[in-house]
């Protein structure tokens, strides 16, 4: 069956993010596709929410691939993929727990990687479209509790960076979008620390307003940030320090290391 509505992907599509997204692409006529682990919970939540489930692990580069060919066998079209799915690692005591490192990069960041590579060519196919990222305010600042986490986002963000000249090119345009704490499962090893000290955490529905309006009118390559009181800006990156010549002046990058936009 063919989809006349827009169709969108989302990973880690039953948490808190996924769920409050799922009512806002619903309510605005999007078809929906929910993808996380697999379990009752998560297509009991799916259900609720009258979206369409789909099983994957996001470490798993070819259910990756699976999934974005059952949407579209499913829907007919896949016009943008949220690629959300998510875990944090501060469970450890170890001053450096190498298996929590690698265990968080493989779903915060290699996730991101495998699910945009999956969906390129069916956003091709329906003649471009948007990715949006749900990196994290660590990705932007260390997270001292946390570097695993800190360094996946942190990778998720360049990724999208440096991914995002070719595939505007495309037609695609893929975004980030980085929150500060938020009030969903991933926090409830720390929440109560926040309500001890009477700190901010965001709802998980202005953190999906935001993953919305990077998929509307994101610019490619940019990184939303969001925190409580300030709503979603893009991050301000500051540029490095640019190569001198030995007569003194800016030197610039060869045209074969330039993005192809910009050759
Ligand atoms: N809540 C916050 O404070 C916060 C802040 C910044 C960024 N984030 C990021 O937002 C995203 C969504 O998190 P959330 O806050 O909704 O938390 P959440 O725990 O409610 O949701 C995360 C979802 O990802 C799914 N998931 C985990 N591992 C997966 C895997 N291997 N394959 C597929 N799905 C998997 C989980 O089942 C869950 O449904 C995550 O990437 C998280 O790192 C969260």
């Amino acid at each position: 069956m063919t989809s006349p509505s827009p169709v969108a992907l989302v990973t880690g599509g039953t948490g808190g993010f996924g769920r409050a997204l799922a009512v806002l692409l619903r309510d605005r006529g999007v078809t929906a596709v929910l993808a996380d682990l697999d379990g009752e919970r998560a297509r009991a939540t799916a259900a609720d929410l009258g979206c369409p489930f789909v099983a994957l692990d996001v470490t798993d580069r070819a259910a990756n691939r699976a999934v974005v060919e059952q949407v579209e066998a499913d829907h007919g079209r896949l016009d943008a993929v949220f690629l959300n799915a998510g875990i944090a690692g501060f469970d450890s005591d170890q001053l450096l727990d190498v298996d929590g490192f690698l265990r968080v990069l493989d779903v915060d960041l290699l996730g991101v990687v495998y699910g945009t590579s999956a969906a390129l060519p069916a956003l091709q196919r329906a003649g471009g479209g948007a990715i949006v990222v749900t990196a994290s305010l660590a990705g932007l600042s260390p997270m001292a509790t946390d570097p695993g986490y800190s360094v996946a986002k942190g990778g998720a963000v360049a990724f999208v960076r440096s991914m995002a000249p070719r595939l505007a090119a495309e037609g695609i345009r893929i975004t980030a979008v980085c929150p500060g704490f938020a009030d969903t499962a991933i926090i409830d090893p720390i929440r109560a620390a926040f309500e001890e000290a009477g700190f901010p955490v965001l709802r998980a529905e202005e953190v999906a307003e935001a993953m919305l309006a990077a998929w509307t009118s994101g610019e490619p390559g940019a990184a939303y940030v969001v925190q409580p009181g300030i709503g979603a800006v893009p991050y301000a990156f500051k540029g490095v320090p640019s190569a001198r010549t030995a007569t003194g002046e800016t030197a610039a990058v060869p045209q074969a290391l330039r993005p192809p936009t910009m050759r």
